[in-house]
């Protein structure tokens, strides 16, 4: 195991009927990359699920990644952090996920906003070191708040993926009130694959 990302299984997929959503996704990441799931398109046993382990989500995002294309590196939030998601891939085969560290004396990029009105930190490669690459599942465990990147294969790629946040009572998400990636391992523990 690592602290970037743990491939689990026996968690109910987050999208109602993905067979017939994901060729939609498709069709609507023609005109715009990323997407947010709309509330009709969650399944309720995820949500319940989640509420178990006493968490909630902001907004769940769908991310496409085009054929053979290298992402920009990113981070998710509007400063480094520790920001665990579970995602879920349809498509992109072959398709791995890079993490960094940064080099000595690199500083914090200021945050942009991403296209769906939330955070990021655009990095510059040459200022990073890749720490560790690894194929997201359905779903995976993994750490978005230090800086990122997707590499594709030649299959389109859709990643839809859940912030995870705890529940206190009132089903809000609060980005200042969230699991680590280690207290989300342990939490999980009985769904880590054996792969690991
Ligand atoms: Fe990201």
């Amino acid at each position: 195991m690592n602290n970037f990302c743990i491939d689990l299984t026996g968690i109910p997929e987050v999208v109602v009927n993905s067979d017939h959503m994901v060729p939609i996704f498709f069709e609507q990441f023609q005109t715009q990359a990323h997407l947010h799931l709309e509330p009709e398109h969650i399944n309720p046993e995820f949500v319940y699920f989640l509420k178990q382990h006493r968490l909630t989500y902001p907004e769940i995002d769908v991310i496409n990644v085009r054929p053979n294309q290298h992402t920009f590196v990113h981070s998710d939030n509007d400063f480094l952090d520790d920001m665990p998601k579970l995602n879920w891939i349809y498509g992109g085969k072959a398709s791995v996920m890079n993490w960094y560290e940064m080099r000595p004396g690199t500083t914090v990029p200021e945050p942009e906003r991403n296209a769906v009105n939330g955070y990021r930190i655009r990095w510059d490669h040459r200022k990073l070191r890749r720490v560790h690459s690894q194929p997201v599942q359905f779903p995976s465990l993994v750490q978005t708040g230090v800086p990122h990147n997707i590499f594709n294969g030649a299959e389109n790629r859709c990643c839809v993926s859940v912030p995870l946040g705890w529940d206190r009572g009132n089903g809000q998400y609060s980005k200042f009130q969230r699991p680590t990636f280690q207290e989300c391992a342990v939490m999980f523990k009985e769904y880590i694959g054996a792969d690991n």
